[in-house]
């Protein structure tokens, strides 16, 4: 009997939280995506915690985003100064700091993991938050090279749990990959979608492949550029060139894995090497390995393929 109204509770307040809306969300991680992710959020009208362990890269990453929402209330607003001001003013307060990461989820719908990429770190961040976290909280990874399911495997939320893969830079970028994995319930999926929307974002169904779906087509292509490059076809400014104005991209393969980090690109490729060593497309390169080991992570660090202003 207490039992059956364990269940009935437990499942109460999770059918609570799905046909309500995600409101308080919880970004795990202040780099580049998590607070891109945390900027987004508070400024489509949700209240916005975001936790990094490291203080120094809170503060550095609430400059990034002042400078980011700027850009996006003049875009927004155009001339209407007044306008932008109070929107800038409304979002930056829905977002709050915390170094504390299990404080941060004990009112949240929603915690989004854009940590490092490194299976064990998330495995233990999540085993922790689920002890903590509300019945009802969704857990998310934004990861971009491992799977969902072996991050999952450290809860006992798996039906809570899916993968929401954001693209640099995220208050640009449009689309947003939703992950399931098999234990994924409908009300969590259908959340995360609704979630999605309430971005601002265009959402994608995806599995938990390897890349899901643009990372699988995009990173190959990089490296496909990347070894026409070593085999002295092309130079990387013709590239970048041909692909801008030929194929209509935005940038050149070699101006994006610059931007998106060498030492990511690399990371990426490797991880799905180590589960399909047979595959082609997974292969690195020996530029790439090199930049990264020298510390050329493009425009990060100032140099990958191009130099950059690095007071920029
Ligand atoms: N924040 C807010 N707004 C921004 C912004 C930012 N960080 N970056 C650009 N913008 C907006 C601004 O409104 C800007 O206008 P402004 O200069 O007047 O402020 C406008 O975009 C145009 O930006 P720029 O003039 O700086 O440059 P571009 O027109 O070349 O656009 C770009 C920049 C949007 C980055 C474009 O080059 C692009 O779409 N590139 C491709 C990016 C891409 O493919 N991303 C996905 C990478 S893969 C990934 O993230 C997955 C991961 O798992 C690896």
């Amino acid at each position: 009997m207490a039992f059956a109204s364990v269940v009935l509770k437990r499942t109460l307040s999770h059918s609570a939280v799905m046909s309500s809306a995600i409101k308080q969300v919880t970004i795990i991680g202040s780099g580049l995506m998590g607070a891109g992710i945390a900027q987004v959020a508070a400024q489509t009208g949700h209240n916005v915690t975001m936790v990094d362990i490291d203080g120094a890269a809170v503060e550095k990453a609430q400059k990034r985003i002042g400078a980011s929402i700027q850009r996006v209330a003049k875009k927004k607003f155009k001339e209407d100064e007044s306008a932008a001001e109070t929107f800038i003013k409304e979002a930056m307060e829905r977002l709050t700091t915390s170094t504390n990461a299990a404080e941060s989820v004990t009112s949240a719908d929603l915690v989004v993991e854009a940590i490092v990429e490194n299976l064990d770190v998330k495995k233990k961040l999540f085993g922790e938050l689920d002890k903590v976290a509300p019945e009802h909280t969704i857990f998310a990874s934004n990861t971009s090279s491992l799977a969902i399911s072996s991050i999952a495997e450290a809860t006992n939320r798996k039906d809570r749990f899916g993968g929401l893969h954001f693209f640099n830079p995220v208050p640009v970028m449009k689309l947003l990959e939703v992950v399931r994995i098999p234990e994924t319930s409908q009300a969590t999926y259908e959340a995360m979608c609704a979630w999605g929307k309430a971005m601002g974002k265009a959402t994608v169904e995806c599995k938990d492949t390897p890349g899901f779906i643009v990372n699988r087509l995009l990173v190959p292509y990089l490296f496909e550029a990347i070894r026409m490059l070593e085999r002295g076809d092309a130079s990387a400014r013709d590239i970048d060139t041909a692909m801008k104005l030929g194929a209509g991209y935005p940038m050149g393969p070699f101006e994006l894995a610059d931007y998106v980090g060498l030492d990511t690109a690399s990371f990426i490729v490797n991880g799905w090497a180590k589960g399909d060593p047979e595959n082609p497309l997974f292969g690195s390169s020996p530029i790439v390995e090199q930049k990264v080991a020298e510390g050329k992570l493009g425009v990060k660090s100032g140099e990958g393929f191009y130099v950059y202003n690095k007071s920029k």
